[in-house]
């Protein structure tokens, strides 16, 4: 018997059911007679969202009230970085301001894959390729984890959108689950043990996620793997004896669950549910309690949470055109548009943070550049005005450069709800053509969290992504418009020419109860490079300051993995970092074009250069076999490829698997 074992045969069945349950929404019951203690979880992903119960709720999510904490870049931009150390030091940060409110399991991160463009909670997501995903977030949750602090792995399974997000049922086909939905997951739990799992509010093939025996016991923990505790999204479970029973340890949300409580004792009674599975749910969240060590209340180093946020904002950010606009090496130019002034660096819902501090791009540049003429441009939340327009117009014309900032009207982007269209509002359009009139050289700096579409892309010199960047925006955002640092990041999703393009949106928001995955595996890039469909910005592309070259590929097959390595040399003038980016054709005609097996990211100073060396697990290979429901390693060629920053092969080799 171990010791969990042990304390729970001195519980009572009413203690053991307080323990499954929250005591409000942000901790879980606790047995004080035999030092069972309570637990705090709080959001989550991007910073510590600790709720203060004193403070007035501002917003319409009713979330503001909470202690100040670092607002690092949300997921999406992280995904960007390619920087598995940039995401650690999140971790690393996160669980010491967690620590220091007395958090025991944050919220996040959140790596559902990102299907359809529109999803409202895209910007709290890595990535539309499940490799980089679940290598940034086993990063995050190592380094949190490393702390004592736990994480909530979420929102399992098939949550990848908010289209009627408490009660759609999502189908997936099998190849596509395996290879594409699961393996984000598999691969993150594989390389970080979270300590918790978070069960989705929708449905996966009929039953809801925190009820469903398929997901949670089936795949999660038989194929999976996984041995934590699973905890339910807030309110996510209908019916607390169906969610027991398919391995829904502990069941969290805002309501009373006195009825869920006293629906246990009866199925105990009546035997529907079996003290053994009552008493292993209690024995993992007990397990839980030792897991999460860190010291409560122990000081905390907020700075240290901007720098990290700093770091994180300079390497995710995208220049994704320049026509001789940065670094901007003169003084002669204007900035435009309310988001330089305000910027929006998070999205709305629960990730909410109440940062500690922020700075704005147009105070950083004015830093760097002296006095900068600005003019609003747009007013956010309101529809378009001619003489806002006309001001900003009149601006533009008496300067050399033009820089609009854009952001998105406040909910634009948020939880609860998919946007409507990827177009960017009336107002911005009118606004990039109206100082594109009178401005030869206009940069548009867009502080959005997810993908829009770009059909004034022919008509401006320089467009940069710098998504929602956190607390540091400001500062970030001139030290790489200035070119005191360098840009690095790369597209963690493709950019379509038009939404209509993306391949799940035939079959998105079809029917309000059932959503259907029709699009297969031939999802995000995997779709646009085997269909040939031309993108606006493919999967990993973001330019640089400098360039870089590919030479001496090779390749070893090993037992079990394949050792690809390639030299990669700075080329340019100045120093920057390169995302060496490796993918796979298999063989065979039912395998999408390529698919990214591997990467890793290089600081190199002009002129430096680096041997890369990429280690690709079988796994990774392989393809599932829908016969014989298994993955499988097939024979015949494998041809692995370097792609650059444009989306360009820059170096290739082939091996064939029949020769081992
Ligand atoms: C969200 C979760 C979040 C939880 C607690 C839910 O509505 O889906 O991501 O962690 O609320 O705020």
């Amino acid at each position: 018997m171990n010791k969990y074992q042990e304390i729970i045969n001195q519980m009572t069945t009413e203690e053991k059911i307080d323990l499954i349950t929250c005591n409000g929404p942000w901790h879980t019951g606790y047995v004080q007679r035999l030092n069972v203690r309570e637990m705090c979880l709080t959001d989550g992903p991007n910073g510590v969202r600790c709720e203060n119960a004193s403070a007035q709720a501002t917003d319409k999510h009713n979330l503001h009230g909470s202690y100040s904490a670092t607002c690092f870049p949300t997921l999406a931009l992280l995904a960007c970085t390619w920087d598995r150390e940039s995401a650690h030091k999140i971790g690393e940060q996160l669980a010491s301001e967690a620590a220091y409110y007395g958090v025991d399991v944050l919220l996040g991160p959140g790596i559902n894959h990102k299907r359809v463009p529109v999803g409202g909670r895209h910007f709290e997501y890595f990535s539309e390729d499940p490799v980089l995903t679940s290598e940034l977030a086993s990063e995050y949750i190592n380094g949190l984890q490393s702390k004592g602090v736990g994480c909530s792995l979420k929102h399992y399974l098939g949550n990848n959108t908010e289209y009627n997000r408490f009660g759609v049922n999502v189908i997936i086909e099998e190849r596509a689950l395996q290879e594409i939905y699961l393996k984000a997951f598999r691969r993150t739990i594989k390389k970080s043990s979270p300590f918790t799992v978070m069960a989705a509010y929708n449905r996966f093939n009929g039953d809801h996620c925190a009820e469903s025996k398929e997901a949670l016991q089936t795949l999660l923990r038989d194929d999976i793997g996984f041995n934590g505790a699973v905890i339910s999204d807030w309110d996510a479970v209908h019916d607390r004896v169906k969610a027991l029973n398919a391995g829904c340890d502990l069941e969290m949300g805002f309501i009373d669950y006195s009825g869920h409580k006293q629906a246990v004792a009866d199925a105990l009674k009546n035997g529907e549910i079996s003290q053994e599975t009552l008493d292993k749910s209690c024995e993992r969240l007990l397990e839980l309690r030792d897991k999460c060590f860190a010291e409560k209340g122990k000081p905390t180093d907020f700075e240290n949470g901007y720098s990290v946020a700093y770091e994180a904002a300079v390497g995710g950010m995208v220049l994704l055109k320049n026509d001789n606009i940065f670094p901007l090496a003169n003084s002669d130019f204007c900035v435009i548009g309310m988001a330089a002034e305000t910027p929006r660096y998070q999205g709305e819902g629960s990730s909410r943070v109440e940062s500690f501090r922020t700075s704005s791009p147009l105070e950083e540049l004015r830093k760097i550049y002296g006095e900068i003429p600005y003019a609003k441009g747009y007013i956010r939340n309101e529809q378009f005005d001619e003489s806002v327009l006309n001001e900003a117009k009149g601006l533009a014309s008496k300067h050399k450069t033009a820089i609009i900032f854009l952001d998105g009207d406040d909910y634009a982007e948020e939880e609860s709800s998919d946007r409507k269209t990827l177009s960017l509002s009336e107002k911005h359009l009118k606004l990039i053509d109206g100082i594109c009139s009178v401005n030869k050289r206009v940069a548009v700096v867009l502080q959005m969290g997810g993908v829009t579409e770009m059909p004034y892309l022919d008509k401006i010199q320089a467009l940069v992504q710098s998504f929602f960047a956190g607390e540091a925006v400001g500062e970030a955002t001139a030290a790489l418009l200035s070119g005191k640092c360098n840009f690095s990041g790369r597209l963690a999703e493709t950019y379509p020419v038009k939404y209509e393009d993306n391949p799940a949106y035939p079959y998105y928001a079809k029917e309000w109860e059932k959503l259907e995955y029709g699009e297969g595996i031939y999802t995000g890039y995997r779709y646009y490079d085997t269909k040939n469909v031309p993108v606006r910005f493919p999967f990993g592309y973001g330019l640089s300051y400098t360039s870089f070259s590919y030479s001496d590929m090779k390749i070893i097959r090993g037992k079990n993995k394949t050792k690809v390595s390639v030299k990669i040399k700075n080329t340019g003038n100045v120093a920057g970092a390169e995302v060496a980016m490796l993918f796979v054709s298999k063989p065979g005609a039912d395998v999408p074009k390529k698919e990214l097996v591997g990467f890793d990211k290089y600081y190199l100073s002009s002129g430096e250069e680096v041997n890369a060396e990429i280690e690709v697990a079988d796994e990774d290979i392989s393809v599932w076999d829908t016969e014989k429901h298994a993955f499988e390693v097939r024979g015949g060629v494998y041809a692995f490829a370097f792609y650059g920053n444009t989306g360009n092969i820059v170096a290739e080799k082939q091996v064939n698997n029949d020769n081992f």
